[in-house]
């Protein structure tokens, strides 16, 4: 087993099974996210995870309807995290304005793949959302207006035989190079 495993396993899943995600492995994807690197170390984020049946379908309802329906698959998904951006230490927003970088959005990104590749490990599907009404899902999760959630993770067991691991990619000799652009 290697890295590239899981990486590989990983896809979108946008049909999700009626059976809950056990804690512990919930909190096995958090330790991943955790663990991950950030500028200065600043940690930005901080992970809201729904797993209330009666919670996420208000939460979900609410997050995706009207221009947001498109996503409304994440209704079936068991568990939804909200992902909050918290404030970077002063010296990566400091350097982040230099540099016109968000280095929290990297971060973010950073934690975010870890929690996901975890849970591809441990068996389950996940789909990054990052279309989806904030403000209605701020409200509901007691997150205060002025913070962000530029993502949500649906978290949940899957049918893999529904679901195709086929990666559309472009190859490497076009998105790589060495020693030049
Ligand atoms: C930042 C980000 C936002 C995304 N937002 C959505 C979304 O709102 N709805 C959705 O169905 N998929 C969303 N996706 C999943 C992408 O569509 C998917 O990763 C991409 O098409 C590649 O397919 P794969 O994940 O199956 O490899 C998002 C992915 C990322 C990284």
């Amino acid at each position: 087993m290697t890295l590239l495993d899981p990486i590989k396993r990983r896809t979108s899943v946008r049909d999700f099974i009626d059976k809950p995600v056990e804690r512990e492995k919930i909190m096995l994807c958090l330790e991943a996210a955790r663990l991950a690197p950030s500028a200065c170390n600043s940690q930005p984020w901080r992970f809201i995870v729904v797993d209330d049946g009666q919670l996420r379908g208000k939460l979900c309802d609410a997050a995706f309807s009207g221009i947001y329906s498109a996503n409304s698959f994440c209704k079936t998904a068991p568990v939804i995290v909200a992902v909050v951006s918290e404030k970077s230490k002063f010296m990566a927003r400091i350097g982040g304005m230099f540099r016109g970088t968000e280095y929290h959005l990297i971060d973010i990104g950073i934690a975010c793949e870890h929690f996901v590749l975890q849970a591809t490990d441990l068996g389950l599907g996940t789909c990054w959302i990052g279309w989806f009404d904030e403000g209605a899902v701020k409200a509901i999760l007691n997150v205060p207006q002025q913070k962000k959630i530029d993502i949500l993770i649906a978290l949940g067991y899957y049918n893999p035989a529904r679901v195709s691991s086929e990666h559309n990619r472009e190859p490497i000799d076009k998105i790589a190079s060495f020693n030049s652009y």
